[in-house]
């Protein structure tokens, strides 16, 4: 049922030899929910999908699919999941098809229903027209849809995705982006790893945040950023104004802070949402003629910022670059 735990993971540990590569993490996952793990390099984003997805059996601790744990039921826990890896994981010399049918067959998919489901599949990524064309003819683009139809094969309730839009150009990125809200929009459960904020902020309705295999919070954009006592800046310039708009708008409870410096006003407040309208139509009723508005959300970066001390930014990675001019706010 919508919005029921569907993976429960609590207090895990997996340790290779002295590194300790999940320390004790703890989350779940709501059934029709878009989580994120959100966290660099090394954080253990890869290590905690491995575990789930039955890949590697954890040190301590429990995770459980749809309520079958992943050590003790693993067989069942295994069929309710569908896991798109990190590395594309297809055969270069052989047609979509017959890479979706290989896929197909190790899940056990019935014969008689293979093709239809393939087709369908295909078309949902978008890719109907190549479906005789050879994997190595495709572009990255091209492979990690594929990629993702391949995890989607034996219809499974919760999908893995493992950093699927890294080193793949913006457009694509979209398009890959655009994907998984429409496959959880039909009903699906993701479970979405990332080192890029604007994907966690765009895509996932919770984040989990993941630095040196510890999981450091968990909430929505809007929890995570009030929880570090984040505000949003609005900047108002206009002629007209006065310091009784800075009186009123002190006297308000959800505005922290005013200052008014000529024409410039700059309000920090924890409900922008609420405030701007309500600023907007004080302002018109005080005779003021307003010339701009911009607001400043805090984002997860303030977030991971705060509870790191480091940049996620910091990556030297040619993707953050391109993605920083992109970035929506802040
Ligand atoms: N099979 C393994 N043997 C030994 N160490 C490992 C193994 N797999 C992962 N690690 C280590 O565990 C830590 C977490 O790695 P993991 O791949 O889970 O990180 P990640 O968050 O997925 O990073 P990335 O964003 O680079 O993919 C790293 O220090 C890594 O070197
Ligand atoms: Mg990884």
């Amino acid at each position: 049922m919508r919005g029921e735990p569907i993976i429960e993971v609590d207090g895990l540990v997996k340790r290779y030899g002295q590194l300790v590569a999940v320390d004790a993490v703890s989350f779940v996952v709501n059934e029709g929910e878009i989580f994120g793990l959100l966290g660099p390099n090394g954080a253990g984003k890869t290590t905690t999908i491995s575990v789930l997805s039955c890949l590697t059996p954890p040190t301590a601790g429990t995770a459980k699919i749809a309520g079958l744990d992943v050590t003790r039921n693993s067989l069942a826990a295994r069929s309710k999941i569908g896991v798109v890896p990190q590395e594309i994981a297809l055969y270069p010399t052989l047609t979509a098809r017959d890479n979706l049918v290989f896929w197909g067959r190790m899940y056990g998919v019935p014969e008689r229903t293979l093709a239809e489901r393939i087709d369908e599949l295909l078309s949902v990524v978008q890719l109907a027209e190549r479906a005789g064309g050879r994997i190595d003819t495709f572009s990255g683009g091209m492979k990690r849809r594929i990629n993702i139809a391949a995890g989607l094969i034996h219809r499974p309730d919760v999908l893995f995705l493992d950093e699927p839009t890294v080193g793949i150009d913006p457009q694509t990125r979209r398009s890959i982006l655009d994907l998984v809200k429409d496959l959880n929009a039909s009903g699906l459960t993701v479970l979405y790893t990332t080192h890029y904020l604007e994907e966690a902020e765009f895509l996932c309705d919770r984040v989990g945040i993941m630095d040196e295999g510890k999981m450091l919070a968990i909430g929505t954009r809007a929890e995570l950023t009030t929880s570090i006592g984040a505000t949003t800046s609005i900047d108002v310039r206009a002629d007209g104004l006065d310091d009784s708009i800075v009186d009123w708008l002190s006297s308000l409870e959800q505005v922290t802070d005013v200052a008014r410096d000529g024409d410039d006003l700059t309000i920090n407040t924890t409900a922008e949402a609420n405030l701007l309208p309500v600023i907007v139509e004080r302002l018109a009723a005080g005779g003021a003629k307003v010339h701009s508005v911009d607001v400043k959300v805090p984002n997860l970066e303030s977030v991971f910022l705060h509870l790191t001390g480091k940049s996620l930014r910091d990556e030297g990675d040619q993707d953050a670059a391109a993605t920083k001019t992109n970035a929506l706010h802040g």
